[in-house]
């Protein structure tokens, strides 16, 4: 909220100002600063629907154990529905006076319907009202979100299959190390986001229990079902411990790790595409829809969204921090500090969203330069390693001594100024006379990568093998 929309002043004398929901033994009105310093409204407006839900199914459950008569049930939950057509359609009028959600519809409800609006409060509380709503919103986030990761792993698996035999530079300490394919590459992304996928979908497994019936803190001496409650909006069981239910946020942590881990991996998909795209690299280009150009140097392609999607990890990182900090010393149950989980887990979740459709639209655009990405594996001395192997299998040569004269002979090519391929037989047999012709077989970029094999290898019929197998287990 902005501080301009509550006028300064000194406490409020005036009891008639006093907070219509909780104000029965306030004389006077909250003072200014403590209403801007508690109003919650601007950003828990967002948990409205759930809000609403669970009130319906509370007031159902009421009417069904006798606690409730059937004709004020039938108008509460109409008149909850008409607030909800309301919302929808922007005429809802949020008052800041009223704190929060919670206070805002009942307050509505009370308009609509009259005194019988007071009876939805019976066995309930803000505090498991709270912890309800606020569990299906990231419930419903995390249903939102694996979409988002499913249509990102499929425009990596295009890419993946169409460039399963695109041979290019891999690298360790971001130096040559040994040829791979843009598919084997790309499909290391998908695992990635097939464990951030898995990661949520625990993390939603766990938060699926029923806080509403525990009250303020201790539960309620009404007769009401919990399990009732329970299966109408969709949570597998009821929490076991009120105290728990009404102090818990576990469970928008542990979304927002999950969040900040899954940023990670994109601020990473991000930073290659960022380093792919310069002028040394040129493996791909970007879309003109996911670059900018500069102001002052027509020639520049910038790419703004990944660099973007490389930066809103850290802030996502940050919230997961101060959500942790926030939570790490409350006695319980409920404290009023919790009212400050909401903003940050909405923040992750919106950047968290942005970040996917930025990073899915990039990838489903890009397109490659296969010429560039094998010229750079023609620097490097990019099959070293399959020199080795061969001295190896070959001539029977322990690995280390395989390692040490393969060495020697990079160490020619450099003195030289030319690939191994370019060596002569002659120069090789200079460091080890067993060396035959059959060596230069395995210098070449497309045997190194064709023999590589081994499940979840980087020859291109393996890609293509888990290509497929990506296809069935995540799309
Ligand atoms: N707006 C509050 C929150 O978000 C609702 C719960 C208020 N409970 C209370 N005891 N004041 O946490």
């Amino acid at each position: 909220m902005t501080a301009d929309m509550v006028p300064e002043s000194t406490p409020n004398q005036d009891a008639r100002h006093a907070n219509q929901m909780w104000g029965g033994r306030f004389a006077a009105g909250p003072s200014a600063v403590m209403a801007r310093i508690n109003v919650s409204i601007d950003v828990d407006k967002r948990l409205y629907s759930q809000d609403i839900g669970a009130s319906k199914a509370h007031a159902a459950m009421l009417a069904k154990q006798g606690i409730l008569n059937a004709a004020d049930a039938e108008a509460i939950i109409k008149g909850l529905d008409q607030i909800l057509g309301e919302i929808e359609a922007e005429s809802f009028v949020f008052e800041r006076s009223l704190e929060d959600i919670h206070m805002n519809v009942e307050s509505r409800l009370t308009d609509l319907i009259g005194p019988a609006a007071g009876r939805l409060h019976t066995a309930r509380s803000r505090n498991d009202q709270v912890a309800t709503d606020f569990r299906l919103w990231v419930r419903d986030a995390i249903d939102r979100h694996d979409r988002q990761f499913r249509a990102l792993q499929q425009a990596l698996i295009e890419q993946a299959e169409r460039h399963a035999a695109t041979v290019m530079p891999g690298y360790t300490h971001l130096q040559i190390a040994q040829p791979v394919t843009f598919g084997h590459h790309l499909l290391a992304y998908v695992e990635m986001i097939g464990r951030d996928r898995s990661r949520l979908a625990d993390c939603r497994a766990r938060l699926n229990e029923n806080p509403l019936g525990s009250a303020a803190l201790a539960g309620t001496s009404f007769p009401i079902d919990r399990f009732v409650t329970s299966a109408a909006l969709g949570f597998d069981r009821p929490t076991a411990n009120s105290l728990d239910a009404v102090s818990d946020r576990d469970f928008a942590i542990e979304f927002q790790a999950g969040a900040a881990i899954a940023a990670m991996h994109l601020s990473r998909l991000a930073e290659e595409l960022v380093i792919w795209t310069t002028d040394a690299f040129r493996f791909v280009r970007l879309s003109d829809a996911f670059t900018t150009g500069s102001s002052i140097m027509p020639q520049k392609r910038n790419p703004d969204a990944a660099e973007l999607v490389r930066a809103k990890a850290g802030g996502m990182i940050g919230h997961l921090v101060g959500l942790l900090m926030m939570m790490k010393g409350l006695p319980l149950a409920y404290g009023k500090d919790m009212q400050e989980d909401k903003a940050p887990t909405f923040e992750v979740s919106d950047t968290l969203e942005l970040c996917l459709a930025a990073m899915t639209g990039m990838i489903s655009d890009l397109t490659v330069d296969p010429a560039a990405m094998r010229s750079a594996t023609e620097r490097g001395y990019i099959t070293a390693t399959d020199l080795a192997d061969w001295l190896v299998r070959r001539l029977g040569l322990p690995f280390r001594q395989a390692h040490h004269v393969t060495g020697s002979i990079v160490k020619r090519a450099e003195d030289k100024g030319c690939g191994l391929a370019e060596l002569t037989l002659a120069e090789m047999q200079a460091v080890l006379p067993e060396i035959t012709m059959e060596v230069f077989a395995v210098l070449s970029v497309d045997r190194a990568v064709a023999s590589r094999t081994s499940y979840g290898g980087t020859a291109p019929e393996q890609v293509m093998t888990q290509v497929n197998a990506a296809r069935a287990r995540f799309l």
